[in-house]
């Protein structure tokens, strides 16, 4: 795979010299061209940062980079259900000069044929420059980016995790909150399955004097291995707890996430766990008056819409940064930012 090579070798040019990452930028040596991203930590925080302030300069002057794109395909690659991360990753595409292309449900590729996720992406690659996928299997899109010569992004899979979905989040509170540390973040919800969650603690674990406020039943409690290979790992201060309007008061940013009602297994357990949290103006009053409360949507009943008109509701600005953060992504992953 000739990219993979020249990337290796740019890899080996770049560091054998020591360049900044300032100086790699300005000897052309742009260490996202050609990358893939699956998991939350394939970037460097420098490399994340290179990502947002790219995104700030599109949400600044958009016209500015309607062309940048032009003659490039995206291929979008849904095999489960989604509004705002494909309609976001298109339009992005789209307001960049590019083209799209791509399936909404498996049910209309030959997945439904048995083809594998390996044959068509090697397929897909004939006939776009970038791909997105979503897949309800764990570890999917890691099998599409190993398998293709063009650059992969992992748009949810199963449980996991769902990178660009964090990129947003963190533009998000970057943009609102003016910065990444020193936060007191409460996460509500399914911590269990919910793949926003994951990939945010895994991302956020990563800044400075950030506490985590895990907020949810018994049975939708974080995975292990977040909290031994994240959280515990890297001495993040977290507390676990089952009601939201204790801990609300304490929080700066609070993150609802709905009950993943498609990973049960038994529907009674969806039924007895799917309103277990709903914010709602009383719980509000306790909440500080700067806190923000951001949400991946779709929302279900966790957040009464009587919230929307709160100030500090972000959650339908979140899914605008989501489409500028993508626009950035794709333009920096595809080597055509100006
Ligand atoms: C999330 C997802 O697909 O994981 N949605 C999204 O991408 N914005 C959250 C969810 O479905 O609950």
């Amino acid at each position: 795979m000739r990219w993979r090579l020249l990337f290796r070798e740019q890899i080996k040019y770049c560091s054998t010299f020591k360049f900044s990452p300032e100086r790699l930028k300005r000897s052309g040596c742009n260490l996202l061209k050609g990358r893939n991203l699956i998991d939350p930590m394939d970037f460097s925080l420098v490399e994340l940062e290179e990502i947002f302030n790219y995104a700030d300069e599109i949400i600044k002057d958009p016209k500015d980079f309607s062309h940048v794109c032009d003659g490039k395909i995206l291929a979008t690659l849904f095999y489960e259900p989604s509004t705002r991360t494909r309609l976001s990753f298109e339009a992005a595409m789209l307001r960049l000069g590019g083209q799209v292309l791509g399936f909404s449900e498996a049910q209309s590729s030959s997945a439904s044929k048995g083809e594998s996720v390996a044959d068509t992406i090697r397929t897909v690659e004939c006939y776009a420059d970038i791909a997105a996928i979503r897949h309800p299997k764990e570890g999917a899109p890691k099998v599409a980016a190993m398998n293709s010569k063009i650059p992969v992004i992992n748009a949810g899979d199963g449980g996991h995790q769902h990178p660009t979905q964090t990129l947003t989040d963190l533009l998000t509170i970057r943009n609102i909150k003016g910065g990444l540390s020193n936060f007191t973040i409460g996460i509500c919800g399914d911590l269990k399955f919910g793949r926003t969650v994951h990939s945010l603690i895994k991302a956020m674990s990563r800044y400075e004097n950030i506490k985590f406020v895990l907020i949810a039943p018994n049975e939708l409690t974080i995975p292990k291995y977040i909290k031994l290979e994240v959280l515990e790992k890297n001495n993040i201060e977290f507390l676990e707890v089952e009601k939201l309007e204790d801990v609300i008061g304490n929080l700066d940013i609070l993150y609802m996430t709905r009950v993943q009602q498609e990973r049960f297994f038994n529907e009674e357990d969806y039924i007895r766990l799917k309103d277990s949290y709903i914010l709602d103006k009383d719980k509000m009053l306790k909440a500080k008056k700067d806190m923000i409360i951001l949400h991946p949507l779709p929302r279900v009943n966790e957040i009464a819409v009587e919230i929307d008109t709160d100030p500090r509701a972000c959650y339908f600005r979140q899914a605008k940064y989501g489409m500028y953060v993508r626009m950035a992504l794709i333009a920096k992953l595809l080597g055509v930012d100006k």
